[in-house]
């Protein structure tokens, strides 16, 4: 590997290694297995869920949920446009329409425009057919507020949790709200199976219907009947092996973000113009109720306020071959979904412009910390 800091490299020790090696020798290659079963059972117990199926990705899971709640090809899904493509993505697969919505100040879903684009949709004539907000960036949307908006529309509320597992808000795990939610195992996430990603669900026919349509829509023949379209969408036993080290790892591995998050804070304490973003995160009481999952430290700079913008850092921190990255350019902006509906109020486009996410992983050693830290303090100091 590179001397390059990234943003979050996977973190695997001998522990993955053994774990990979005892399922490939135990002959189940394939994409099911005793270490799938395991694996599901563990997520499951781990986000307070009654059922979670392993699947390849965190957008076949996400293609998933939206088919397993209902939704047709010419329906439109209302979902966050401060998001990564994936979410977008999945709408699409389906034959559906995505209709944006922006953000409060945490980054997640207005649950207030949510409820104004809803209403405004459904009085246009259209067929809304899911609400899939995203938990941006570790933090948990407020699904209380979005459910009820969702429920007095009689629409299915979805979650995309791909960046927020291992967070609580109000004491609840990411992952636990919705009908049905997802995570991410890709390799940039809190956790990682190299390529992977979950659904999560309490309804058990919901459950086995995604098993389903993830293993090419077989019927119970011996000639491989089939009355549906299908996907290959299940999750290997060798990765589910590789998983399950992940998750028992996760609390440490969290914990190592959340010391990260808090040098951070204390770098930028007393600079003006800057904050970290996300506000209320828990970083001084790893027990609080609602906490981040800390996947990324991103900060928010008010050029004017600070005299340098966030691509004046980002240049520095490259030019040490430290990768930082703005937040997610919000999808109304995409030219691939410029034709979609949006209802935006100006915050998502402010937290692309402002926004900055930085070296956050857990496998960083602390030497790579101390120097992306030195590298701030120095442009910190050359521009005060
Ligand atoms: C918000 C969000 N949704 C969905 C995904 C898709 O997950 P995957 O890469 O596992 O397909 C990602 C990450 O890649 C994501 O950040």
């Amino acid at each position: 590997m590179s001397a390059r800091i990234y943003l979050s490299s996977p973190d695997v020790t001998d522990r993955e290694e053994q774990a990979l090696v005892a399922a490939l020798r135990s002959g189940w290659v394939a994409p099911l297995g005793p270490d799938v079963d395991g694996f599901e059972a563990e997520l499951a117990a781990y986000t307070g869920r009654e059922h979670a199926v392993a699947l390849s990705s965190g957008t076949g899971a996400l293609h998933l949920a939206l088919l397993g709640v209902g939704v047709q090809p010419g329906s439109v899904v209302l979902t966050s446009t401060m998001t990564f493509a994936a979410t977008a993505n999945a709408i699409t697969y389906t034959g559906a329409t995505p209709v944006f919505v922006d953000s409060d100040e945490s980054g997640n879903l207005d649950p207030g425009l949510l409820e104004q684009a809803l209403t405004d949709q459904l009085a246009a004539g259209a067929q809304v057919s899911a609400v899939l907000p995203v938990d941006l960036i570790g933090k948990v949307a407020d699904h209380a507020a979005i459910a009820a908006v969702a429920a007095r529309h009689g629409v299915p509320h979805v979650v995309d949790a791909a960046e927020s597992l291992g967070a609580v808000r109000d004491g609840r795990p990411a992952g636990a709200d919705g009908v049905v939610s997802i995570v991410s195992f890709n390799g940039n996430k809190i956790m990682t199976t190299s390529g992977g990603g979950a659904l999560l669900c309490d309804d058990p026919e919901f459950a086995q219907r995604v098993r389903y349509l993830a293993t090419q829509a077989r019927q119970p023949e011996v000639h491989y009947e089939h009355t549906e379209i299908g996907f290959n969408y299940r999750m290997s036993n060798l990765l589910a092996a590789m998983g399950r080290v992940q998750l028992a790892r996760l609390p440490a591995m969290l914990e190592r973000r959340r010391g990260w998050r808090r040098r951070y804070r204390d770098l930028f304490a007393d600079v003006a113009g800057v904050s970290v973003f996300g506000g209320e995160d828990g970083v001084g009481d790893p027990t609080a109720r609602t906490r981040d999952n800390f996947w990324l430290t991103s900060l928010v700079i008010d050029a004017e306020q600070a005299g340098w913008s966030a691509d004046d850092l980002r240049r520095c921190l490259a030019e040490r071959d430290i990768e930082a990255r703005p937040l997610w350019k919000p999808m109304h902006l995409q030219p691939v979904f410029a034709a979609a509906p949006a209802y935006v109020n100006g915050t998502s486009e402010r937290f692309f412009r402002t926004g900055l996410s930085l070296p956050s992983g857990s496998a960083l050693s602390d030497e790579q910390f101390d120097l992306v830290e030195q590298t701030i303090r120095q442009f910190l100091k050359e521009r005060s």
